[in-house]
């Protein structure tokens, strides 16, 4: 029963490489949870893991979200074979996924099924790197800065012209929340919590805030923190929502596109 790891970058990512039976006899899921908080991004290349294969090795890393059918919540831009859809055209933009509830999910499985010809490579940024390397008297300076978090600010980028229905729901379904700007973990770790839907700096100047916001941004997603994840069919990744930010590289609604995706209901709550 092989279990072998080999670091994909030297700031985000780990590859394991083991055979889908070592990997659901859940003998290794410490060691894998503990990788994936270190690394931020776990890829079992051409796993080939079935729908249910990929939920039953979850639930050895934790709770599953029953999302989707049993488990699994279709990630295509296709509204015949998934009905929210257009909840996933903002997922070019960085994005930490449910980052509007107290508890933001643990982290979740993406298996790709069919790829698309153009685009749809998947890239993710270590938000723990990010903040590590700020210089000291920044990271004094965020301590005790909070962060409002819309969904306004993700759909306005991909609906350019909302009606006020739409701009009504955005906020009822999905109510603004604010956040400290640096999360620090139960563990002692501490990282940044930006991305598309951080709108604003809470008691700071509106166009200051925004120059902050949009700073921190292009500082955590540098080259040194990224990890591209180039798709083949049968790829599972892993990724810890709690300290990467993800997004996907533009691809065309009639692509194909499609991956199942397993989510791991949350642990911590952002603090
Ligand atoms: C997601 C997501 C990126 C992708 O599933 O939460 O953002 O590559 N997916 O489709
Ligand atoms: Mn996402």
């Amino acid at each position: 029963m092989t279990f072998a790891t080999r670091a994909l970058t030297p700031r985000i990512g780990t590859e394991i490489i083991a055979s889908k039976e070592t990997l659901l006899a859940g003998g290794h899921s410490q060691e894998i949870r503990d990788l994936l908080e270190q690394r931020g991004v776990l890829l079992f290349h051409k796993l080939g893991m079935t729908d249910e294969e990929q939920v039953e090795f979850a639930k050895t890393l934790g709770q599953v979200i029953p999302q989707g059918e049993k488990g699994i919540y279709k990630i295509t831009l296709d509204t015949r074979l998934n009905d929210t859809a257009h909840y996933l055209k903002g997922t070019p933009y960085w994005h930490i996924d449910g980052v509007q509830d107290d508890v933001p999910t643990r982290a979740s499985l993406l298996t790709a099924r069919v790829l698309s010809k153009v685009g749809g490579q998947t890239e993710f940024a270590n938000t723990y790197a990010a903040y590590d390397d700020l210089p000291e008297d920044e990271k004094r300076a965020y301590e005790k800065l909070r962060v409002v978090h819309t969904q306004k600010m993700i759909q306005s980028k991909v609906n350019l012209h909302p009606s006020k229905e739409e701009l009504e729901a955005w906020d009822r379904t999905f109510a603004p929340k604010t956040h400290p700007l640096v999360w620090t973990h139960q563990s002692g770790r501490k990282s940044l919590v930006v991305g598309i839907h951080a709108a604003s700096v809470e008691g700071m100047d509106e166009a200051e805030g925004r120059i902050l916001i949009d700073r921190l941004q292009a500082w955590s997603t540098q080259p040194q923190f990224v990890y591209r994840h180039e798709w083949t069919v049968g790829d599972m990744i892993i990724w810890d929502n709690t300290g990467v930010m993800h997004r996907v590289e533009p691809y065309p609604a009639d692509s194909g596109r499609l991956l199942s995706r397993t989510t791991l209901v949350g642990e911590e709550a952002l603090a």
